[in-house]
C-alpha cells in the first residue's frame, strides 16, 4: 500500500512533525535528499490554474533527483473522457508518484483507490493541503521558539479570515489542529464551513491539545493571533456565483488595525487581491510573510514526497476516517 496524501489529515500529527521537521532541514540544505535519483519520474497534472505549486513541485522534483512530467490534464485523454481508473493504471506503472491539482475531492479519491504509488492532492475544491504544510512551516520559522528540526506549533493560535467554506479553510481546519494550534474561522454564516470537517476537526483537537473557533466577528479571531490569514473570495470555479462580493466579505478584509489586534504575521496562500480580501498596506508591510510562504512550498513538498516515498507499507490515515 503505498501512502497518498489527499487530505490534511492523512498524516497524524506525529508523522506532521516529521514532514515539517524535514521541510525546515531542507530549507537549510536543498540537496540533502534525493529519493527520486534515477531519475524517477513524477507526474503533476493540472485541471485548474496554477503558478506557485507548478514551479515549486517541478523544482522541488528536479532537486530530489528526479523528473517531472507537468501536464494539463486537459491535454491528456482525460480531457476526452478517459476514466480516472483507466488514466491511474497507465500512470502509476510508469511514474513514482502522482500530484493532481482537480475539482471535487471524490475525483483524487478515485485516483488514489487505483494507484500503486503516492498521490498528492495539489488541491481540490475541498482542501489545499501541501500549502498548508508550507504555511505551518512559515509560522514555526517565524513565530520564535523554534529548535532545529522541530516545528513548536503547539499551543500558538491562527486566525483565518473570509471565506469560511473553501479549501483553505478547510485544510486550516484539519491542518491546524493536527498541529496542536488554536484554529480560529471568522466568516460570514453563508459561508461557514463544512460541517463534517468542522466535526473532524474538534476530533483531532480533542487529542492534540488544539482547538477550534467558529465566528462571524473578525476582530475576536484576530487578537492575539500568531497568524493572521486570508484567502481569495472567489476560488477557482466560483467565478459569476452570487453572494461572492465586497457586501458578503468587506467586514473580513485584513487591515493594518486588525493586525495591530493580533501582532502576529499575515500570510496568504496567493494568488492575493489588493484592496479585497487584504489592503496592500498589509501584505507589502512589515508583518507579511507571504514570500517566504511561496518559497516553503518547495521546502514543504520536497519533505512530503521524501517522506511518502519512504514509507510505502503503513495505511494511510484516510483508512481510519
Ligand atoms: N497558492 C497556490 O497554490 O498557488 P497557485 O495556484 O499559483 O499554484
Ligand atoms: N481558494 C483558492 C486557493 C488558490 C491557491 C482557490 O481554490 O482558488
Amino acid at each position: 500500500m503505498p501512502r497518498h496524501f489527499l487530505r490534511d489529515d492523512d498524516l497524524s500529527p506525529a508523522e506532521q512533525k516529521e514532514v515539517l521537521a524535514l521541510a525546515l532541514e531542507l530549507a537549510d540544505d536543498r540537496f540533502a535528499k534525493r529519493p527520486l535519483e534515477g531519475p524517477r519520474t513524477v507526474a503533476v497534472l493540472f485541471d485548474k490554474s496554477s503558478t506557485r505549486t507548478r514551479i515549486s513541485f517541478a523544482t522541488g522534483i528536479a532537486e530530489l533527483g528526479g523528473s517531472p512530467l507537468v501536464m494539463e490534464a486537459g491535454s491528456s485523454q482525460l480531457g476526452r473522457g478517459e476514466s480516472i481508473a483507466d488514466t491511474t493504471e497507465v500512470l502509476t506503472r510508469m511514474v513514482s508518484a502522482i500530484v493532481w491539482r482537480t475539482f471535487g475531492q471524490e475525483r483524487i479519491e478515485e485516483m488514489a483507490a487505483h494507484a500503486t504509488v503516492p498521490v498528492v492532492n495539489a488541491l481540490t475544491d475541498e482542501f489545499h493541503p501541501c500549502q498548508i504544510l508550507a504555511d505551518l512551516q512559515t509560522i514555526a520559522q517565524h513565530t520564535g521558539g523554534l529548535a532545529a528540526g522541530e516545528a513548536a506549533l503547539a499551543g500558538r493560535s491562527l486566525a483565518y479570515l473570509g471565506d469560511g467554506a473553501n479549501n483553505m479553510a478547510h485544510s486550516y481546519l484539519l491542518g491546524g489542529v493536527t498541529a496542536g494550534m488554536d484554529v480560529r474561522i471568522a466568516a460570514p454564516a453563508s459561508h461557514r464551513p463544512d460541517p463534517a470537517v468542522l466535526a473532524r476537526a474538534e476530533e483531532i483537537a480533542a487529542r492534540t491539545g488544539g482547538a477550534v473557533t467558529l465566528t462571524e466577528d473578525p476582530r475576536a479571531a484576530a487578537a492575539g493571533a500568531s497568524a493572521v490569514i486570508t484567502d481569495t473570495w472567489v476560488s477557482m470555479g466560483q467565478e459569476g456565483e452570487q453572494g461572492r462580493g465586497e457586501a458578503t466579505f468587506a467586514p473580513y478584509q485584513v487591515t493594518e488595525e486588525l493586525m495591530a489586534l493580533s501582532g502576529g504575521v499575515f500570510l496568504h496562500c496567493l494568488p492575493a487581491y489588493r484592496g479585497k480580501e487584504v489592503t496592500g498596506a498589509v501584505i507589502d508591510g512589515p508583518d507579511s510573510v507571504v514570500w517566504d510562504e511561496a518559497e516553503n512550498r518547495l521546502h514543504a513538498q520536497k519533505a512530503l514526497l521524501t517522506w511518502l516515498l519512504e514509507h510505502p507499507d503503513e495505511h494511510t490515515a484516510a483508512h481510519a476516517r
